[in-house]
């Protein structure tokens, strides 16, 4: 049987099946090798993983060499010279006074395990998230999520769960053209008017990939921080997507000089090896008691081995540095584009995490799914991977590896250009 044979058979999967798979033989940095003989051009990094690029050599070599020595050690029986040394560089990296990290496997992992620990440092156990957010697939993250297609069949949800809206500055409940922060302000209502005002924590995602890679105003963050400042709670910085060098700077909170309580981490960590991890600062950290959270495989060595060469290509090659010259470029081409194409409705986004959400009407803002569906199947049949997000599932998402070659993201921009002009004369064929 072939692989889209053993798939269907056999996979549980719950993909939507909008486009077609690529069966990959093989990948290099930003290229895509199928099995039959095609190439891909990846705008995606594997929903944002492959931040060094696929199979980085320097990462392959570091978890093959981990990988002779030694697999897997449950961590409260071995200690691996790996794992310390991947906690003591992510101390280096994250903001301020953040300093421990608990290993796991995946976001929504990271993610849990961080809610669990503010609950345990605040004695606390509400939490206020944002509509529109996403934290992952678990019970506890799915709860915080702020998105009911994503929540369909899974309830209940946990109680004790407030959403405050989406600072989303293109679809603005608040204002029209001047912003006043009044979307950081609506958070304290919901802590006065929809809990109890026994928060744990505020958790968020400082750019919203999900979501449709909103980047909220550059206040955001602080004026939110004020509010929980003000009720005792611990501030959640959801990273798991937005980390690692994406967004033009190691963690995207710093484009906004806050410092989370608690950072959650995948993704990018590892380069792709199975990695979560959630950081904080020692008196947070510590309020674990003994035998309290642990996971099997969490902080396993391979991964973290994998980690490390990952932070160290970040840093040595400057990564994100390149993510945002590479991202402004990337944008004013799209701006350029959009000129004389009204189906884009806005361009946002901060270094290579870059969404173009596609509207009907750019005066009513009307969103267009079907053609966001059409412009990733244009690009898949012309060797190009872009994801699809947003509320409405209308945002093209441009999230390639970091260490994509200029003339590949032209070549990759020329294709999407093409795939926006023919879906914008066949949608507006349709629409006479
Ligand atoms: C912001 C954010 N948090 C959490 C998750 C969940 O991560 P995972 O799929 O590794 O569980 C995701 C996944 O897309 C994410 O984007």
């Amino acid at each position: 049987m072939d692989t889209e044979g053993l798939y269907a058979e056999y996979v549980n999967t719950s993909f939507v099946k909008s486009v077609e798979p690529v069966v990959v033989d093989r990948a290099l940095g930003a290229t895509i090798y199928a099995a039959d003989g095609t190439e891909c051009l990846d705008l995606f990094a594997g929903i944002s993983v492959v931040n060094v690029g696929h199979c980085n050599p320097r990462v392959v070599t570091a978890a093959r060499e981990q990988m002779e020595r030694l697999i897997h050690a449950a961590s409260y029986v071995y200690h691996v010279p790996a794992v310390g040394q991947l906690a003591e560089k992510l101390a280096e990296i994250t903001p301020g006074r953040l300093k421990k990290t608990f290993f796991c496997n995946s976001g929504a992992e990271a993610v849990e395990g961080a809610m669990r620990l503010a609950k345990a440092y605040t004695g606390r156990s509400e939490f206020v998230a944002l509509q529109a957010s996403f934290h992952g697939r678990t019970n506890a993250t799915l709860s915080v999520t702020g998105n009911s297609a994503r929540k369909t069949r899974g309830g209940p949800y946990l109680p004790g769960v407030a959403f405050a809206p989406a600072p989303n500055p293109y679809r603005c409940r608040f204002c029209s053209g001047c912003c006043t922060l009044a979307c950081a302000d609506s958070v304290e209502d919901v802590f006065k008017y929809q809990t109890s005002g026994d928060v744990a924590a505020f958790i968020a995602e400082p750019v919203m990939g999900e979501g449709g890679i909103i980047v909220p105003h550059s206040d955001y963050f602080r004026r939110v921080k004020e509010i929980l400042d003000r009720y005792g709670a611990l501030f959640i910085a959801d990273e798991v997507q937005s980390g690692f060098g994406r967004t033009g700077a190691m963690f995207a909170i710093e484009h906004y000089g806050v410092e989370p309580d608690i950072i959650a981490m995948a993704k990018g960590i590892a380069n792709g090896f199975p990695l979560g991890a959630f950081t904080a600062p020692p008196e947070v950290a510590d309020s674990f008691r003994p035998g309290e959270h642990l996971s099997t495989f969490g902080g396993n060595p391979v991964s973290c081995a994998a980690g490390l060469a990952t932070i160290e290509v970040l840093q040595e090659d400057r990564l994100p540095e390149r993510a945002a010259e590479l991202g402004s470029w990337c944008k004013a081409a799209l701006e350029e584009l959009a000129r004389n194409l009204p189906l884009i409705g806005d361009i946002r986004g901060i270094g290579l995490m870059i969404g173009v959400e596609l509207v009907l009407d750019r005066e009513t803002r009307q969103p267009a799914p079907s053609e966001a569906a059409e412009v990733r199947r244009y690009c898949r049949e012309r060797g190009v991977l872009v994801g699809v997000g947003g509320q409405d599932g209308n945002v093209v998402r441009i999230q390639p590896p970091l260490v994509i070659e200029r003339e590949d993201l032209e070549r990759a921009l020329d294709v999407l250009g093409g795939a926006l002009q023919a879906v914008a004369v066949s949608s507006a064929g349709a629409a006479h």
